[in-house]
């Protein structure tokens, strides 16, 4: 059993010992010390604090948007991606102190959504579709694919690995993701969370070719394209200054012909779905 005294406490010691055993691949954004216990951190990032006072200005708009300031966290972590291209540890104590939690509340949620990272991005963000439907219509094909386009000496790229540096021009991260709610149109792929429908393995090619030469081919349908980083700006509830054209873009119609196909047969043929009997519910047993 061990001693009380050889507890390991938490602090900058720690933290790097953690950092070094866990590797260059694991999440340790949660286990971070807490600033105060961590000499030198603090000093470290006062010195070079990515966020200025335009984006504590955005991060206050953000907090007065809600009845309880706590509920701004999500699109603030999306206003730190905008800054930095990822969820940082300076990110995470900058939500924290913008919104009076502890840094521990806002790495649980930090980690838990798949749309914040825990790596800086490229300029862009690729995520192809490799749930059930798009996988069967060539979604992993896709994916296969472009990881071994974009890989680099017979080593395919990797799921959040990122071809080029990081945020620079032409930089590309790619990723598989679940389920992207277009279904109809499958297989799809996103841009910065932009929709390329009905792609192939060598329409995903030419796209992913024309974003590292730095064009922006329009995406099938929504917004026009961005970066990763100006996705990330609109996710946190800001948006371009001509915000009408913009907005006249996003929520233009989307149904394409597929999504209204079923309803169509359905109606052509005379199909109904049967009428809901008024059955009462089945007794549940009191606990
Ligand atoms: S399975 Fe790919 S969008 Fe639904």
């Amino acid at each position: 059993m061990t001693a009380a005294s050889e507890t390991p406490r938490p602090g900058a010691d720690q933290a790097e010992r953690t950092f070094a055993a866990a590797g260059a691949d694991t999440d340790v954004v949660a286990i971070a010390p807490e600033p105060e216990h961590a000499e030198g951190i603090l000093e470290e990032s006062a010195l070079d604090d990515p966020f200025g006072p335009d984006v504590v200005a955005k991060a206050q708009d953000l907090a007065g948007r809600y009845p309880e300031s706590r509920s701004a966290l999500l699109p603030m972590l999306h206003l730190v991606q905008s800054v930095q291209g990822y969820v940082s540890q300076e990110g995470i104590a900058f939500c924290a102190r913008q919104l009076d939690l502890s840094d521990a509340e806002v790495s649980a949620v930090a980690t838990f959504y798949t749309m914040y990272k825990r790596r800086p991005c490229g300029e862009h963000l690729v995520s192809v579709c490799t749930n059930t439907l798009c996988a069967a219509l060539g979604g992993d094909a896709i994916y296969r694919k472009l990881q071994e386009h974009l890989g680099e000496d017979g080593k395919p790229l990797g799921h959040e690995e990122t071809v080029g540096t990081p945020g620079e021009p032409g930089s590309l991260t790619i990723e598989h993701a679940e389920c992207l709610a277009a279904c109809d149109l499958a297989p799809v792929l996103q841009v910065n969370y932009e929709y390329f429908d009905n792609q192939t393995p060598e329409k995903a090619v030419a796209l992913v070719d024309a974003l590292r030469a730095g064009k922006k081919p329009a995406p099938t349908r929504g917004a026009p394209l961005t970066d990763f980083k100006g996705a990330e700006l609109q996710l946190a509830g800001f948006f371009p200054e001509d915000e009408e054209t913009y907005r006249s873009h996003v929520d233009g119609p989307s149904q394409a012909v597929e999504t209204l196909r079923g309803a169509q047969i359905a109606q052509e043929r005379g199909w109904t779905a049967p009428v809901m009997t008024d059955v009462p519910l089945p007794e549940v047993e009191k606990k």
